[in-house]
């Protein structure tokens, strides 16, 4: 399966060897897309100097050499020495048969290596904000993308579930009775819930004598150490804490079609049992020392204010251990029980250095290898319309679950000016897939490290760059198929490509395959949000100029339903790749 510049490209480069020299194979044919043509050869300028020629006549050797039989219609020298190609129509139809006709639809497979992933990462006994939203959306199209390439993805959901909180949110728990509605909150608003528990420790702290309002503050201190101690009645308290938590967890990757389960967890507490030895070993082997009572980590390269060097601290002088020992842990989990040969962390852009520290320590202890690549997808942040940091009105974090039902909403209220037809059932569920839809696409179709305004009315839009728009197509085209009561999958009639709209469309599903392989190498599902937006557009333009079910003939109808097929397969794998259905009808 090759898309034609792929194709092309080994021709170019013989006939510049056949023209200039063998020596010249392996310089760059720099092939571009053109505007006079499909596309354009401009090594002759690029070259001219070196050969001491002038362009146009480099060109006009280059041209000679070059064999395009069957391949281009037309090749020509223009302007100051560019060679202008144009595909041939039986070439290009060809080679759009074979991705039809291949089940992968050019999408290679990949040589298969261990790949896992650390996203979502929410807290427990907190509401997911905004950034947890986005990457839990990137992190879910990285692992689909990259398991549809052939890769064995592994999630890991490195929730924090462990920390001094605890003691006073267990006590709290204890207080209102797990069967309450106040624990309740833990499942619905969980925000609620950890601040009450909060109010309740600082009124404490505040009450005077020390240690009366009940001595919230000193159970709940106590109730840490007995965490810490492993008291089996604590942790099982701690359990519920966590159980309610994921039960929330759930409630929001069910809603916004998140691939990960339970299976998947593999929270800070996970490593509980691995920290000490993890910090004794650092220590023995002179990476780590002392200071100030705390374990410390100091590194080359990294300094602070008036250059003194920043630490890493990995036990406080308490004895506790922070987020990094738990991630020197999950480094050394992934790279030696997973066999990781690549390691994705989808994590806030803040926490760059947090990692580089860390797995600079890994390397150090030997823990990291070269050849175990690790990344940092950094998620950057999502503004509201005053460009800060989304809040509600009242400044309170948002609430996940209420944006995505104002989302699911707005949709509904687009799908029932659009379609009064259809019947209330129906438009829920297609209101359903548009409003997370356009969330989700509005998260993935920017670059992930950059910040982008949060704005429902955009996002819901059945025009523009959006979710609804890509949805809209695949509808479309069930909507014809369905007219001649057929299943898109069926249609396998031979592809003619003739008008201009056709070949346009034709070269752009011809690069679906490529496109793929480089949001799994690049880690960058915004390219395939581009592409398949740029696909819609193509459709548009050649739904509008060439008739289907009207064509002239029944070859040119076939054709083009097979066309269409072509297109519904390539929009409905892409937007499942991203995480997006696609309605039945719109
Ligand atoms: N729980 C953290 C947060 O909410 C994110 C954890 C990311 N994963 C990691 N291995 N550090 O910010």
């Amino acid at each position: 399966m090759v898309s034609p510049l792929v194709a092309l490209t080994p021709r170019v480069q013989s006939a510049i060897a056949a023209a200039l020299g063998e020596s010249f194979r392996e310089a760059d044919p720099v092939l571009r897309p053109s505007q006079f043509a499909d596309v354009q050869v401009n090594a002759a300028l690029a070259l001219a100097k070196q050969v001491g020629m002038p362009p146009r006549e480099v060109a006009a050797k280059i041209v000679d050499a070059l064999d395009v039989d069957g391949v281009c219609d037309a090749v020509e020298v223009s302007g100051p020495g560019f060679i202008n190609l144009t595909f041939s129509n039986a070439w290009l139809a060809a080679l759009l048969q074979e991705v039809a006709a291949d089940e992968r639809t050019g999408v290679p497979l990949q040589e298969r290596e261990n790949i896992p992933i650390d996203y979502s990462a929410p807290n427990v006994a907190k509401e997911m904000h905004v950034g947890h939203l986005r990457t839990t959306v990137v992190g879910d199209a990285l692992a689909r993308t990259l398991e549809h390439l052939g890769h064995n993805v592994v999630r890991q959901n490195h929730i924090g579930d462990w920390g001094t909180p605890f003691g006073m949110l267990i006590e709290h728990l204890l207080d209102v009775g797990k069967d309450s509605a106040e624990a309740e909150l833990l499942v619905t608003d969980p925000n609620a819930f950890y601040q009450a528990a909060r109010v309740k420790f600082d009124l404490a702290e505040k009450a005077e004598p020390a240690g009366s309002a009940g001595d919230f503050n000193t159970r709940a201190r106590t109730r840490v150490v007995a965490l810490q101690a492993g008291d089996p009645d604590t942790l099982a308290l701690w359990q519920e804490l966590v159980d309610l938590s994921k039960t929330y967890f759930n409630k929001v990757y069910s809603t916004l079609g998140i691939t990960l389960t339970d299976l998947d967890l593999a929270g800070e507490s996970t490593y509980n049992a691995v920290l000490g030895s993890l910090c004794d070993e650092l220590e023995a082997a002179g990476i780590a020392t002392m200071s100030d009572g705390a374990l410390c980590v100091f590194l080359d390269g990294y300094t602070g204010r008036e250059g003194k060097p920043v630490p890493l601290i990995i036990r406080k002088s308490d004895g506790g251990y922070g987020y990094a020992t738990t991630d020197l842990a999950t480094i050394r989990y992934r790279v030696h029980d997973l066999k990781a040969h690549r390691v994705l962390y989808v994590i806030g852009a803040p926490q760059a250095l947090h990692l580089n520290m860390v797995w600079d320590t890994a390397r150090k202890a030997g823990w990291l290898p070269d050849d175990v690549v690790p990344v940092h997808v950094q998620i950057g942040n999502v503004l509201g319309e005053d460009r800060k940091i989304l809040k509600t009105r009242s400044g309170k974090p948002l609430r996940l679950m209420m944006l995505l039902d104002e989302a699911v909403e707005k949709a509904r209220a687009v799908i029932d000016e659009a379609r009064p037809d259809l019947d209330d059932a129906v438009k829920a569920t297609i209101a359903r897939q548009i409003g997370i839809g356009a969330v989700k696409y509005a998260d993935l179709s920017v670059a992930h490290n950059s910040e982008y305004v949060f704005d429902l009315d955009r996002m819901v839009a059945l025009t523009g760059n959006t979710g609804p728009y890509l949805q809209y197509v695949v509808a479309r085209i069930r909507s014809i198929f369905r007219q001649v009561a057929m299943d898109p999958a069926d249609q396998r009639a031979p592809i003619r490509v003739g008008e201009p709209q056709e070949r346009a469309l034709a070269q752009h599903l011809l690069g679906f395959g490529d496109v793929v392989a480089e949001v799994g190498d690049e880690y960058e599902p915004h390219r395939l949000c581009a592409y398949l937006f740029e696909l819609a557009q193509s459709f548009s333009a050649f739904y509008e100029n060439c008739p289907v079910l009207k064509a002239d003939s029944d070859d040119v109808r076939e054709s083009r339903l097979s066309l269409c097929a072509v297109v519904f397969r390539v929009m409905t794998t892409g937007l499942d790749l991203l995480g997006l259905e696609a309605p039945d009808q719109m």
